[in-house]
């Protein structure tokens, strides 16, 4: 698998949510790098733990943003929002029943990489071309 990074392609053109998307991707590559070095169950566990509780504070900004902005889109990004945390879950699910198994490590590449880079390109950046056409800007700090 190629390094999991965050590329200037990625960018939705709204810093707050560059930043926390650069965050995200660390966690995963964290995650990433914690099965395929084949670091112990705890370690494990605890970088799949930081993703989750990541994630949450991330999708929570963005839907609040979205929200404060009367996005149109907000229902259906928090369906793909809720998705991938369902996904996450089912992936924890399965570390505390079955251990790191291969499986588990090739699905990181398929079950969350793709998902979330093909989200951030389409559909955060749907988000960011509209704050843009409506002239809104969102502080950096949150
Ligand atoms: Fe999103």
């Amino acid at each position: 698998m190629k390094e999991i990074a965050w590329t200037m392609d990625l960018s939705v053109g709204i810093e707050l949510i560059d930043e926390q998307h650069k965050m995200l991707i660390k966690h995963l590559s964290d995650l990433n790098e914690s099965l395929q070095s084949g670091k112990g169950p705890t370690k494990i566990a605890s970088t799949l733990n930081f993703l989750i509780e990541y994630t949450n504070f991330h999708f929570s900004a963005e839907e609040k943003h979205m929200a404060a902005n009367d996005y149109p889109e907000l229902e259906n990004h928090k369906k793909m929002h809720e998705g991938f945390k369902t996904t996450l879950s089912n992936l924890e699910e399965e570390l505390e029943e079955e251990g790191a198994t291969k499986m588990l490590a090739d699905s990181i590449d398929t079950l969350l990489v793709k998902w979330l880079f093909e989200h951030i390109r389409e559909i955060d950046v749907a988000f960011g071309k509209y704050l843009k056409e409506k002239g809104i800007e969102i502080p950096n700090e949150d």
